[in-house]
């Protein structure tokens, strides 16, 4: 049986020594063990959504302020093609991690070092049905281009005539989504700290131009120590005015998004509010039962906060979750530092966060060097088509990989 990581969770903040200087000194924080009333109903009405909730995508246009951006480009403009670098025969592919809609992610070990690496795997002919060539093409430009403590590391990508094929660091310590779903809910102290690591990785991508756009506790990673890695760039991209595309998943999504006006860098931080507010309360504010109703709440903008919620952090939330674009936190004039300097966050000494200098809540229960994979949820495995050299009719599309 998997450990109790509530408990775990609660043991790890009653026993870390506390640093006066980070943000782990509000750590001695207890939990509210018990659900309030609000919440209670909540649960009651809707049911906690077990299932990571999927992505949503339209076909995507490039356009000419898009084509613009990707000539200003503030990323290095070296090259990012890979060929040849690896193959199929370099790995022993094992289980899997985390599935998609365009294939699945496993856990792999090299032939040549017996270290292990994650593998996402995309199948072509799936890709381009669901119109996703561009932000494919892009996942593995971007990927290739950002370097932070708080990113997922990629060493190369590879394909065959079926499929595409991501080679990255493998994060052991499993999602953050389903540390969240075993506690239920994070104390205040384990929020801010995930919270400030994300917004650290999201400052520098859009420091880069570049909007994320899935932020969300399954894209998530926790490392060994127990610091995140956001991981999937499925909808990454690199843009300094506006874009259009209809993408991100239902709970998160900001409402300029929905209505398909144009928006920019600041959907993320519409997400980083729904990413606080489902690790302090356990659920989403605009969660219903179906993606309709999500956006109906969405647009309509009426967040209820429970009472348990620090005053700080509703004053935080309520200023990251508004749809009035000349009001949210992180798209004015103070730009991201105004997030990072908000009374929440008064306690996080942001250098050494950056430098990892700063104990983490939560240490990962893995056994360290052997592809323990123990925290990652189980997933019916198939047949694997992979390593196909027969005629590919959609090589054009994918020139780089
Ligand atoms: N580098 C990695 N190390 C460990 N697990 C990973 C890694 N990358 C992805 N995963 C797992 O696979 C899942 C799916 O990967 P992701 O890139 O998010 O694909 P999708 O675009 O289908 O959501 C993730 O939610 C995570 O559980
Ligand atoms: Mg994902």
């Amino acid at each position: 049986m998997r450990p109790n990581l509530l408990l775990k969770l609660v043991h790890s903040v009653h026993t870390k020594p506390s640093d006066s200087d980070s943000v782990t000194s509000a750590l001695s924080t207890t939990p509210s063990e018990k659900m309030d009333y609000q919440q209670q109903q909540q649960f009651q009405a809707h049911g906690m959504p077990q299932i990571p909730s999927q992505p949503v995508q339209m076909a995507s246009h490039i356009s000419q302020a898009d084509q613009d951006a990707i000539q200003q480009s503030l990323l290095p403009q070296r090259s990012t093609v890979s060929k040849g670098k690896y193959s199929l025969s370099d790995f022993h592919i094992m289980r899997t991690l985390g599935t998609g809609s365009f294939g699945r992610v496993h856990l792999v070990r090299s032939v040549h070092n017996g270290r292990y690496y994650a593998v996402k795997v995309l199948k072509k002919a799936q890709v381009i049905k669901m119109k996703q060539v561009e932000h494919t093409n892009d996942e593995r430009r971007m990927l290739k281009l950002v370097e932070h403590p708080f990113l997922i590391r990629m060493w190369g990508t590879f394909q065959d005539s079926r499929n595409l094929f991501m080679v990255m660091d493998y994060i052991e310590g499993g999602e953050l989504f389903s540390l969240l779903r075993k506690s239920q809910r994070f104390p205040n102290p384990v929020a801010k700290f995930y919270a400030a690591e994300v917004t650290l990785a999201i400052e520098y991508l859009h420091s880069h131009n570049i909007i994320y756009r899935d932020l969300k506790p399954e894209n998530i990673l926790l490392d060994r120590n127990g610091h995140i890695k956001i991981t999937d760039f499925g909808f990454a991209k690199e843009v300094t005015t506006v874009t259009w595309t209809l993408c991100g998943t239902p709970d998160y999504i900001a409402p300029e998004v929905i209505t398909t006006k144009p928006y920019n860098k600041s959907v993320d931080w519409w997400s980083l509010g729904i990413l606080i507010y489902e690790m302090l309360a356990g659920y989403t504010p605009f969660y219903d039962t179906t993606p309709m109703k999500t956006y109906e709440k969405i647009l309509a903008g009426k967040v209820i906060f429970p009472s348990f919620m620090h005053a700080d952090a509703v004053d935080l939330l309520t200023k990251l979750i508004t749809a009035d674009l000349t009001r949210r936190l992180g798209n004015l004039s103070g730009g991201p530092a105004e997030i990072r300097n908000h009374a929440w966050f008064s306690e996080v000494v942001w250098e050494k966060l950056l430098a990892k200098d700063i104990e983490t809540p939560y240490e990962p229960p893995i056994t360290a060097g052997v592809g323990d994979s123990s925290l990652f949820d189980h997933y019916p495995e198939e047949q694997l088509d992979y390593g196909a050299t027969t005629e590919d009719p959609f090589a054009q599309y994918f020139v780089e990989f």
